[in-house]
């Protein structure tokens, strides 16, 4: 059987019979057949001039209000490009004690953010309906381009917290690679303080795009794909309930198939969902009971706002280098994988787990505004249609299958991960 071709976005892909793979020993790990999977993008011999300032405006703490931030100090290289620590929020501004109110995302794999758009439609598919939005940078997808994203932090007064434009591009100036900020942008640029800005913006999105440390590909999942490694029994058990649609159904947002061209799965397919993450009490903005973090539809997009089916979706996250995280979704309220696939498996069977009460009543989907609450996935398993009470979803073996093959997206594994497969595929 082979796993190539004709695969269609959200379809599932049957996998070998597991009924021969007792959980504690047996035979040995099954081999999965080899795919076509394509090193992309290629890497570059060199980073060009403007990646190569980028990656030194990117540790540049000299660019922030406090002297203290950096890009790397919220998305740290050590720790996958996501935040280094367990804070649900990361604190900034002049004096760094100011909180910021979303949880950093890694920023490996988000490279090839589709643009966003109102209305997706799978590509090449004549039946296909309305998927909804997807794409764009942000947890709303609020911002089209790494280069605009970057002028954001610096600006944002919990985060880098310059005053101005103006103010950044003057520290560039007097700063160390002002001449190399000349030779690459002309020497010319410091005279419009706008254009220098967005220049800063190109630096950067070059640096994210060009270096290999945002989208290495050096996970086990990427061995075994291509064939230079194998699945445990137990990895394998984990990525079938990941795939399978009626048990863990993660693929359908997570998605695990190769993309144009045989490209490595990204393992997300950047649309957006209303999960009902419980409200958390660590981010100092909840403790205004009226404040919503609402996603699409606000507070920090306004266009969709009166789109209210659209209140409290957010974008899917990438699930590569997920094990290695100890702050998850887009609040930052759990800590650990094994919290948050508890949390997919019980969610609505065991709501008590998640939800504080009111009055004696449990609120669920606390997150959200009563009057959105319709909006929250009840038609996607894990989440079909489960009540309180019920068996979950997903047992205690399944959540530790799924949580081994989830290690395997950790980077690191091998550095041949993704090249020529050391044997053929039968
Ligand atoms: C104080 C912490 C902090 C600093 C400093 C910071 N970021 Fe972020 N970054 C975040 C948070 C939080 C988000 C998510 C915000 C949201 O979704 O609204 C984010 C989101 C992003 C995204 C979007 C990722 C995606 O998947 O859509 C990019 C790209 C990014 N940051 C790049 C940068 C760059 C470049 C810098 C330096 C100029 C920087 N960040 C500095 C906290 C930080
Ligand atoms: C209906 C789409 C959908 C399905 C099905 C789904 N997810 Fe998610 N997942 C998302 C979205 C959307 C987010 C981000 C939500 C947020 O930030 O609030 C997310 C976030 C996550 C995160 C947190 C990642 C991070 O870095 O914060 C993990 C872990 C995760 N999913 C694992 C799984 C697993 C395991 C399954 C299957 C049992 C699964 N997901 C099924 C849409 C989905």
């Amino acid at each position: 059987m082979l796993l190539v071709g004709g695969v269609v976005a959200g379809a599932f892909i049957s996998l070998p019979s597991l009924a021969d793979t007792p959980r504690v020993s047996g035979p040995p790990p099954m081999q999965l057949p080899t795919r076509r999977w394509v090193r992309y993008p290629a890497v570059p011999a060199q980073l060009s001039p403007q990646a190569a300032l980028g990656k030194q405006i990117f540790f540049d703490a000299t660019l922030s209000a406090s002297g203290k931030m950096a890009c790397a100090s919220c998305h740290s290289p050590e720790h996958a490009y996501g935040p280094p620590n367990g804070l649900a929020v990361q604190l900034g501004g002049p004096d760094l004690k100011r909180p910021g109110t979303r949880a950093v995302p890694t920023l490996r794999y988000m490279t090839f953010t589709p643009e966003f758009t109102r209305h997706y439609y799978f590509p090449g598919s004549e039946d296909t309906e309305d998927e909804g939005p997807a794409g764009g940078f942000m947890r709303d997808g609020s911002i089209a381009s790494l280069h605009e994203q970057a002028g954001h932090p610096m600006l944002d007064p919990n985060e880098m917290a310059n005053t101005s434009r103006a103010v950044v591009v003057d520290k560039v100036q007097r700063g160390a690679y002002a001449n190399t900020f000349r030779q690459v942008f002309g020497a010319q640029i410091f005279a419009d303080a706008d254009k220098a800005f967005d220049s800063i913006g190109m630096a950067l999105q070059a640096f994210e795009t060009e270096d290999a440390s945002f989208h290495p590909y050096t996970s086990k999942f990427d061995s075994v794909m291509s064939g230079n490694a194998l699945f445990t029994a137990q990895e394998l058990r984990g990525y079938q309930l990941f795939n399978n649609p009626l048990k863990g159904n993660c693929a359908k947002c997570h998605f695990d198939q190769p993309g144009p061209g045989g490209r490595p799965a990204q393992f997300s397919d950047f649309q957006y969902a209303a999960l009902g993450v419980p409200r958390n009490a660590d981010i100092p903005a909840n403790r205004n009971p009226k404040y919503y973090d609402m996603g699409l539809c606000g507070p920090y997009r306004h266009d969709l706002a009166d789109e209210t089916d659209f209140c409290g979706l957010f974008k899917d996250a990438t699930l590569r280098n997920v094990a290695t995280r100890s702050v998850f979704f887009h609040n930052g309220r759990f800590h650990t994988l094994d919290e948050v696939l508890h949390f997919y498996a019980e969610r609505d069977t065991a709501p008590q787990k998640w939800y504080p009460k009111k009055n004696g009543k449990l609120v669920r989907y606390d997150d959200l505004p009563p009057k959105y609450r319709d909006n929250i996935d009840r038609l996607d398993p894990p989440f079909l249609n489960h009540n309180p009470g019920e068996p979950a979803p997903l047992n205690e073996a399944d959540i530790q299958d799924l949580a081994a093959f989830m290690r395997t997206l950790n980077d690191g594994y091998s550095s041949t991960s993704g090249g020529p497969a050391l044997h053929e595929a039968h």
